[in-house]
């Protein structure tokens, strides 16, 4: 039986399925009907206060099974490079223009890595499942999760990394294929290590390591779910198929780009926010292509193109807006997340008996 096993009852979940944490699309109530229909909901931390952290672990909390996720941003700080953030603030001057903004604004850190901060809230509010992407961070801090209970989760995207989450103590492995929308989770360097199709990454680290496997990246209904499942995951995260579930904040432009977009239709880009990170290709990104020496490093760039793609996606053209999207997104279905995740397990088990009666 695909339910009920090693990753769920690390996880202590009924269905091996985890709600991707997506960091400006994902919400306390996408999180709270993934955890009540039986997989592992997310809370997408790393562009939240601590104070909104708390709130938000809070709210999750009372409000589903109490099981739940909180996912970090594990990032080298990045150093300020006055040239660079100069460099890019002239670049984006004609985006600027074009969505009739003056000033491109100054550079600062949107985000910070996950630290101490955000640790005690952790400590304090004790969620059961913590992950990571971008690495982990220190032996102290992972230590301290685990002293109070806490399972531990990270993303790698090629064998190398996987390994080294092994030797760093993680309870499970998210191998994120090159297919995934949002942020390649890639922390050894260079990125291009990081560019392995979920279909040949996925056995490779299950061979690899003793630890759970979770395929991520391209997987958006159930034939997808059977698959990687037969390559031997223990379970899998899905993100860019619960980008159109009423839940998620996603606005109408990035919608609607969803609803028609295609296999062929994303690219990777470095040009909101520094590191390469899958979406839906627009404008903004073909006039970027090729200038990302003159990036400043992740997420400064997060602080230059902020305003641009909000303006961009109230004029409902989605030119200058970063649309995250995994390669499966035209798969994408406009239902209510606990529907939807219906949806894929009755899909899921009809995929799976008809391989058995075939
Ligand atoms: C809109 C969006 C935002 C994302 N933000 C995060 C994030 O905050 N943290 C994280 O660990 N992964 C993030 N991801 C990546 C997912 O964890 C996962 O690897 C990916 O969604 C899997 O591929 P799929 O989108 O094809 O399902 C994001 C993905 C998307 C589509």
């Amino acid at each position: 039986m695909w339910e009920n096993n090693r990753l769920c009852r690390l996880l202590d979940i009924r269905y091996p399925l985890i709600q991707a944490p997506m960091a400006g699309s994902s919400t306390a109530e996408l999180t709270i009907a993934s955890s009540r229909a039986g997989t592992l909901g997310s809370v997408a931390a790393a562009m939240l206060s601590t104070d909104q952290l708390a709130e938000q672990c809070r709210h999750v909390r009372e409000q589903s099974n109490g099981n739940f996720n909180v996912n970090f941003f594990a990032h080298i700080e990045p150093s300020m490079d006055a040239a660079k953030n100069a460099a890019m603030r002239d670049l984006l001057k004609p985006a600027y223009a074009a969505v009739g903004l003056s000033d491109v604004p100054e550079a600062s850190v949107s985000s910070p890595s996950f630290g101490q901060p955000q640790l005690d809230v952790l400590l304090r509010e004790q969620p059961s499942v913590v992950s990571f992407h971008f690495g982990l961070p220190g032996d102290d801090a992972l230590q301290a999760l685990k002293q109070y209970g806490a399972r531990i989760l990270c993303s790698a995207t090629c064998v190398g990394e996987a390994r080294e989450l092994e030797r760093r103590g993680v309870d499970a492995i998210i191998a994120q294929g090159f297919e995934a929308g949002g942020h390649r989770g890639t922390f050894a360097e260079p990125y291009e290590k990081g560019q392995v199709g979920t279909i040949a990454l996925v056995p490779q680290v299950v061979d690899a390591v003793s630890l759970p496997v979770i395929a991520a990246g391209g997987i958006a209904d159930g034939r997808g779910i059977a698959a990687a499942l037969a390559l031997g995951a223990d379970g899998v995260q899905i993100g860019t198929a619960f980008l159109r579930c009423p839940e998620s904040a996603t606005n109408t432009t990035y919608r609607n780009a969803l609803a028609s977009s295609g296999d062929d239709r994303t690219r990777i880009t470095q040009a909101f926010s520094g590191r390469p990170a899958r979406g839906i290709e627009n404008r903004y990104m073909r006039d970027m292509a090729g200038k990302e020496e003159q990036f400043p490093d992740f997420p400064i760039p997060n602080s230059l193109t902020g305003a641009l793609r909000a303006a961009s996606g109230k004029a409902g053209t989605g030119d200058y807006m970063s649309l995250w999207s995994g390669q499966a997104g035209a798969l994408a279905r406009d239902v209510p997340a606990g529907e939807l995740i219906e949806i894929l397990i009755r899909e899921t088990e009809d995929v799976i008996s008809g391989i058995q009666n075939s």
